[in-house]
């Protein structure tokens, strides 16, 4: 079966797709608001650090153990060790691609839904976030929107998925990530030209140190986590298709790179909007779906941006979506023997199933709760906190403990030889954050999570 595996056509496909599952709703819109809520230039810097000390180093042992392997989550870890525990690890991944897509899909939907309010101008009179807030309120609060147009996100993620690798999420990625790069141009420009866009801009550059404390620091922790797609196996699964004539330490540099500049512009462009607008950076989850759409809705020529935004927003969540639903396929592909088109149409159909809860979490089922959580809250408080750093530790104890050193880096250098030549110190740092920094972070992180610490 490996020998007619799918892979990627070009390296560029592989960094953009890889990109596209790491730039997703996580960076435009969830860290925006928790930079916001957490103060801004002190919180991101800690966030850039966490992103350097631990993404990168989990980023480059994720795809090189998918790259070696030339396997799905479970079938690379079989691969590679033959005890059970690390079979668990590549099962709970796959669970989580389950449950992360189920609930993302339904976010998802609504960036398609602003798309077409825009269109229709309803997002076109609001004087204040609250009035926007009320828009909001009542399209959440509809089952047939909010059903809706998670059916149509759906639909839309598997028709992607069920083309393959190369003529499907190559061939998108190769097509959306540019177009989401040029409108986040637009919408970065648009925001630095404005009057007032100077405060935003010191909000985001000019930290102030008091607001940080350690449960700021846990939240850019996890963050990096989610931003860069680690912990679950979405990025092991990009990189088994990837070429060994290739670096994974450059490519997973590139990826983080792309993502961490993508979220940096997002803040740009949200923030000098916000600030010039004279409202509030701190409005949490509601900053996108209720405080952006009332500084767009007094911009000159504000239908167009918002248009721009929730389609920059709708195609950066269809990327990881796609990304989210491969795991689970590539699982029933390479393990069970599954054809493509059965395993989307069976696991994507019982995904949206899942999601259809969710969905109806903002309306007919918002008092079901449980410990206090509607079931949205729970399945992304279970998968983003608990299930994502768990992974990410254990991925880390792997490459770090548990794989031999001469074998990690013999196949770390494949494709990258000129590189370890000119940075031999490039292996110690690596190891070093892999072995100790990483577990150490990971394990605080995820005992804060389940109110251990
Ligand atoms: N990285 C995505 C984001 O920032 O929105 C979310 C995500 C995608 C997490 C794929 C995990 C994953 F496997």
């Amino acid at each position: 079966m490996t020998q007619n595996r799918e892979a990627w056509g070009s390296k560029i496909g592989f960094i953009l797709a890889a990109a596209g599952s790491a730039v997703g709703l996580g960076n435009i819109w969830k860290f925006p608001y928790i930079a916001g809520e957490n103060g801004g230039a002190a919180f991101i810097f800690v966030y850039l650090l966490c992103i350097g000390i631990i993404g990168f180093p989990v980023l480059i042992s994720e795809v090189l153990i998918g790259r070696t392997t030339q396997k799905n989550p479970v079938g690379a870890f079989a691969s590679l060790s033959n005890s059970k525990l690390w079979l668990s690890v590549g099962f709970l991944g796959v669970l989580a691609g389950f449950l992360i897509l189920s609930f993302y899909s339904v976010i998802g939907g609504w960036t398609i839904g602003y798309v077409i309010e825009t269109l229709r101008g309803s997002l076109s009179s609001f004087t204040s976030p609250e009035e926007a807030g009320v828009l909001f309120g009542s399209l959440s609060g509809s089952p047939a929107w909010t059903l809706g147009f998670h059916t149509l996100f759906f639909a839309l993620t598997m028709f992607i998925v069920v083309k393959g690798v190369q003529g499907g999420i190559e061939k998108s990625s190769k097509i959306m990530m540019p177009v989401l790069l040029s409108i986040l141009v637009i919408l970065m420009v648009r925001g630095v030209t404005l009057d007032g866009a100077d405060e935003g801009m010191a909000f985001l550059w000019v930290p102030d140190w008091s607001k940080i404390n350690a449960q700021s620091i846990l939240i850019a922790l996890g963050h990096a986590f989610f931003t860069l797609s680690l912990g679950m196996g979405a990025m092991m699964t990009y990189g088994s298709y990837m070429s060994k004539k290739d670096s994974v330490v450059t490519a997973s540099a590139q990826i983080v790179l792309l993502d961490t500049l993508i979220a940096l512009m997002a803040g740009v462009a949200i923030f000098t909007a916000v600030f010039a607008s004279g409202l509030n950076p701190a409005a949490g989850p509601g900053l996108i779906f209720q405080t952006l759409p009332a500084v767009f809705a007094s911009m000159t020529g504000g239908v167009y941006f918002s248009f721009l935004f929730f389609l920059l927003l709708a195609i950066a969540a269809l990327t990881s979506a796609i990304s989210l639903l491969e795991v689970v396929v590539a699982y029933f592909v390479d393990e069970k023997g599954w054809d493509r088109k059965g395993a989307v149409l069976i696991f994507g159909g019982s995904i949206y199933l899942l999601g259809v809860p969710s969905a109806l979490s903002f309306n007919l089922m918002a008092d079901s709760k449980m410990f206090g959580m509607t079931f949205f809250d729970v399945v992304d408080f279970l998968a983003s906190n608990v299930l994502l750093p768990f992974g990410g530790l254990m991925i880390a104890i792997f490459a770090g403990w548990v794989w031999s050193r001469t074998s990690v880096m013999a196949a770390l250098k494949e494709g990258a030889e000129g590189l370890f030549e000119n940075y031999p110190w490039f292996e110690g740092v690596w190891l070093f954050f892999l072995k100790f920094v990483a577990p150490v972070l990971i394990t605080i992180v995820l005992l804060n999570s389940l109110g251990l610490v």
